[in-house]
């Protein structure tokens, strides 16, 4: 089966910080998940360059657009190697053939008698690139999220008759109520449909930095349009000579953060039904990354910068901090110490530990050669659940219980060690059969662990599998075999101690 999965397309104006790998690591850990277990996958990430947030960083840097960007978007693509992502495409939006996909989905969505010339005037947010309804521009007229001061403006414009979608919206998330995940976001964005729509600007004539309107040269696409339509052109042209729309379109995933909610649950759907497109299956928002109880971003001052955290703890510490420290889903706080802590509790104590022990001991009593012993029938059952849990729950984006289900197992691996005191057994010659099933299960356990968890640490479980001289990743290979491990490796510490 084809699975297509995709992030949001970061802006440009600004260094990329660790809410935007944030993202990006969870969108990786589930396309390398789908990749083990067979699966056709697609994984998209990129660059959002135009619109007026980035005009405006141009004007205040005194160089063009253009330039901004170019100097920017590498900040961004050498993120992705340095995060260990698998992308398969980076899209900029500064693409030509972006730009002429564009150009033609919206004339289509213009032909199908969806767009129409108006005068718009509204609170808008420079920052946002987005209009805000009077609720929310409140008394004080600021930005609810930059708590700067919105702009009235009144330009002539072209519209997307979004209002003409409202029973089509309501009916798409009475028919998938799994469109919109997890659920308190369903019912946000449902609330916001309820709550009626207005039609939205589709074009901006005070400035040039956009996809130019074909049929008004005036004019240039509202820069949301353009974004949006990210996820779909990119197929098109991500393979130089090949089409791969018909193969991955539409989307599994978009997984988003939600402060674009609002653009991915309605505009978004609304814009294919325009077009005539299929539908992605799911939208996936996840929450904010804070720092106290601020939202970490650019805006505010706060963000941490992820290249000084690999460069310290190297890379699988931080992808495993992001998607084990904040409930997939919800908001949650990071910190230096948690992130401290963290390394030392779970990656040094609890799986460095366990992998070096394991090894170190079938060194010490067995020459460096795992038994081809019966393994322990309970230690099986429980590890061999494992793979099942993780897909079903990965299959919901459920980042968290996953992790929480392959810890369990880590954790039950480690006191199994101390239950059965391998170096008392050592003791005891007539104890050998016992401790060959000890050993057996301990290394084919933590091989079977590191199946599982190489979408989270693919540097780290690619090293001790290697040690294992197992590589293969696999999910087939995601149960436990007696006689499957042979003679094995050294392996220095996966997570020395700091
Ligand atoms: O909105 N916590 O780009 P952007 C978690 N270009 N995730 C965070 C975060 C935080 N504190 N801060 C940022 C845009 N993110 C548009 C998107 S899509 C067609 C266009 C992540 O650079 C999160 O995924 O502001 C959020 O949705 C995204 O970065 C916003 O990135
Ligand atoms: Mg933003």
């Amino acid at each position: 089966m084809s699975f297509y999965v995709t992030t949001p397309i970061y802006y440009v104006n600004a260094a990329p910080h660790l809410g935007h790998a944030y993202s990006t690591i969870a969108a990786d850990v589930i396309a390398r998940h789908m990749r083990q277990r067979g699966e056709d996958v697609f994984f998209l990430t990129g660059t959002d360059e135009h619109g007026e947030p980035v005009a405006l960083a141009a004007e205040r840097e005194g160089v063009t657009p253009q330039e901004l960007v170019d100097r920017n978007a590498p900040r961004f693509i050498d993120l992705m190697p340095r995060l260990n992502v698998s992308n398969d495409f980076f899209i900029r939006t500064t693409d030509s053939e972006h730009k002429t996909r564009v150009q033609e989905v919206l004339s289509r969505i213009r032909a199908n008698g969806h767009v129409y010339e108006g005068i718009y005037e509204g609170w808008y947010c420079p920052r946002c690139a987005d209009f805000k309804t009077d609720a929310e521009a409140g008394e004080d007229h600021l930005c609810p999220i930059h708590r700067t001061p919105l702009v009235r403006q009144k330009e002539n414009n072209y519209f997307f008759r979004l209002s003409a979608f409202q029973d089509d919206l309501l009916e798409l998330f009475d028919e998938q109520p799994d469109f919109v995940m997890p659920r308190h976001r369903y019912n946000e964005a449902r609330a916001f449909i309820e709550s009626g729509l207005q039609d939205v600007s589709l074009s901006r004539s005070t400035f040039t930095w956009g996809v130019p309107v074909p049929w008004d040269e005036g004019h240039v696409f509202y820069v949301w349009f353009d974004a949006l339509l990210n996820y779909y052109t990119a197929l098109a042209y991500a393979r130089p000579g090949e089409d791969l729309t018909e193969r991955f379109w539409p989307a599994q995933f978009h997984l988003i953060g939600k402060d674009i909610l609002k653009f991915h649950t309605i505009f978004w759907p609304a814009m294919l039904m325009a077009a005539g497109l299929p539908l992605p299956e799911h939208v996936f928002v996840h929450g904010f990354l804070l720092i106290g109880k601020d939202k970490m971003g650019k805006s505010a001052g706060n963000a941490i910068d992820p290249f000084k955290i690999m460069d310290e703890y190297g890379t699988d510490a931080l992808r495993f901090y992001l998607m084990r420290e904040v409930s997939f889903g919800h908001d949650g706080a990071v910190s230096e110490e948690g992130f401290r802590a963290r390394y030392e509790s779970e990656l040094a104590n609890d799986f460095g530990n366990l992998a070096s022990r394991t090894i170190a001991m079938v060194h010490r009593y067995r020459d460096g050669v795992v038994p081809g012993a019966e393994l322990d029938a309970d230690r099986a059952a429980e590890v061999d659940a494992l793979s099942g849990e993780v897909c079903e729950q990965l299959d919901r984006l459920d980042l968290t219980a996953a992790g929480d289900a392959i810890w369990l197992r880590v954790r039950r691996l480690n006191r199994y060690v101390e239950e059965r005191a391998p170096w008392t057994l050592a003791k005891d010659p007539d104890r050998a059969d016992e401790l060959d099933t000890v050993l057996a299960s301990l290394a084919e356990g933590l091989r079977v662990l590191a199946v599982v968890l190489h979408p989270w640490l693919p540097q780290s479980t690619d090293k001790l599998l290697d040690a294992l001289r197992s590589p293969q990743v696999e999910f087939e290979c995601a149960r436990m075999q007696a006689g499957r491990l042979g003679e094995i490796a050294k392996l220095a510490p996966l997570f020395p101690k700091r």
